[in-house]
């Protein structure tokens, strides 16, 4: 059991499982991208530790990009804005392959994947570790998934509760 402030966590996926699908992913990939070059993009901060797994195990060559989504509340108006930090206007007829740690109600991919389809880019495929599949509401296909999972928050291997929990080496369960 691992704690945050008052929350405790209970182990979900453990170390074995998280490197047999993520080699299993890495092979499909690798199968699917045979003789081109992909233009990854992973999402911080939460797909930092998945990127570094994954891109181990993809076998064709991967030119890795990290983006960093920011959303904030412009002063004349009532929607939120966000912002992608990190796009250099280098996708343009590239093979994009985005990288997310976890896709909850899919608000934030599809943000994403519009961002990125302003760059021109050839193709755009999404992988994601985790995606709660009782709560997406999205159109999005995603392409590579992990791990489908019930709506309930988890933490680790990335992902983090205010920050905290990033570091930790596998996949927590909220315990409540
Ligand atoms: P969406 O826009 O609703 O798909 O939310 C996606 C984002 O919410 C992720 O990139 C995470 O930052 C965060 N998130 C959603 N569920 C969890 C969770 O269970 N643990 C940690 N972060 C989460």
């Amino acid at each position: 059991m691992k704690q945050i402030g008052d929350r405790f966590f209970k182990p979900y996926i453990v170390r074995k499982q998280i490197e047999e699908r993520i080699e299993a992913l890495g092979q499909e990939i690798s199968a699917d991208y045979e003789g081109k070059e992909i233009a990854l993009i992973s999402v911080l901060k939460g797909a930092f530790m998945f990127t570094a797994d994954l891109v181990r195990s993809i076998r064709v060559p991967v030119d890795i990009h990290f983006i960093q989504l920011s959303s904030y509340s412009a002063e004349q108006s009532t929607g939120k804005v966000t912002e992608v930090i990190g796009l250099n206007g280098l996708l343009a007829g590239k093979q994009v392959l985005i990288v997310e740690d976890i896709i909850d109600t899919g608000l934030t991919i599809s943000v994403l994947h519009k961002k990125i389809l302003q760059e021109n880019p050839a193709d755009i495929k999404i992988a994601s570790l985790l995606l709660k599949e009782d709560v997406y509401s999205g159109s999005l296909k995603i392409d590579y998934l992990g791990f489908a999972i019930p709506n309930r928050f988890v933490v680790g291997y990335g992902l983090d509760l205010n920050e905290l929990g990033r570091n930790w080496p596998e996949i927590y369960q909220v315990n409540n």
